[in-house]
C-alpha cells in the first residue's frame, strides 16, 4: 500500500525566523516539521511506501519521499530538521548549501488542486481528514483494501479544507471524532490503524 499525505499551510513565513523561537518566528513551521517527521520516520529507519507533500503558500510545494534521503544523515529531531528545512527554503540555489542533508528534497510546480487531480487520474483513493466527517473506524476495512491513498490534512486553520474549490471535487471526509487533534497526531493514528504500526 502507498500512503501519501497532503498538508497545506497558509501561515509559514520565515522573514523573522530564529531557532530560539521556532513556533513564534516561523508561522508555525514546527507543526509542519512534526508532520513530516511523523510520516517518514519509523523505528530506526525510514517508513516504506510513504510520502508527504507540503504546500506552503509563500514558498511552493515540497515532496518528502524517504527514497530521496540518506537515513544516516537525515535530521531526525524537530529542531535540527526545521533548521535545515528553513535553510533549504531561504536559499534559491543548491550551490550555496553543500552541507544540508535536505538538498535532495524535491520541489513540485503543482499547487494542491493540481496535485489532487494528478492523483485522481492515477486512481488513488483520496480522503480529507476533518473533525466533521464520516467515522474513520466504520470505514477502516474498506480503507485497508485500497492500494494507493492520499490523505489531505489542514495544519493550523481549515480554510482550504472548507473551500468551495475543494468541496466541488466531492472527496470523502474521514473523522476521528469531533475533538480537534494536532495534524501530526492524526498522521500517527492513520499510520497506526492502516499500516498496523
Ligand atoms: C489542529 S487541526 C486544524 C485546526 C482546527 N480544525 C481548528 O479548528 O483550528 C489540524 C488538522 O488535523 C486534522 N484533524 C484534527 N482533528 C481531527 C479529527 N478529529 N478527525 C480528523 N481529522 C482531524 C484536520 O485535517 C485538521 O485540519
Amino acid at each position: 500500500m502507498n500512503l501519501i499525505f497532503f498538508l497545506k499551510s497558509a501561515t509559514v513565513k520565515l522573514d523573522r525566523y530564529t531557532i530560539k523561537d521556532i513556533p513564534g518566528s516561523s508561522g508555525r513551521l514546527d507543526v509542519i516539521s512534526r508532520c513530516i517527521l511523523s510520516v517518514i520516520l519509523s523505528n530506526n529507519d525510514f517508513e516504506r511506501n510513504v510520502q508527504i507533500w507540503v504546500f506552503l503558500n509563500r514558498y511552493g510545494t515540497f515532496i518528502f519521499n524517504p527514497e530521496f534521503f540518506n537515513y544516516k544523515y537525515f535530521p531526525k529531531n524537530e529542531l535540527s530538521f526545521t533548521d535545515y528545512f528553513v535553510d533549504f527554503l531561504q536559499r534559491s540555489s543548491n550551490k550555496d548549501k553543500p552541507l544540508n542533508p535536505l538538498n535532495t528534497l524535491k520541489k513540485s510546480k503543482k499547487g494542491i488542486l493540481e496535485a489532487i487531480r494528478h492523483f485522481q487520474k492515477l486512481n488513488y483513493k483520496l480522503f480529507i481528514l476533518q473533525e466533521q466527517g464520516r467515522d474513520f473506524f466504520t470505514l477502516l476495512d474498506s480503507i485497508q483494501e485500497q492500494e494507493n491513498i492520499v490523505f489531505i490534512l489542514g495544519s493550523q486553520e481549515d480554510e482550504f479544507l472548507n473551500s468551495e474549490e475543494l468541496l466541488t471535487l466531492k472527496i470523502p471526509t474521514l473523522s476521528f471524532g469531533s475533538q480537534s487533534y494536532l495534524a501530526s497526531s492524526v498522521i500517527r493514528l492513520l499510520k497506526l490503524y492502516i499500516l498496523g504500526l
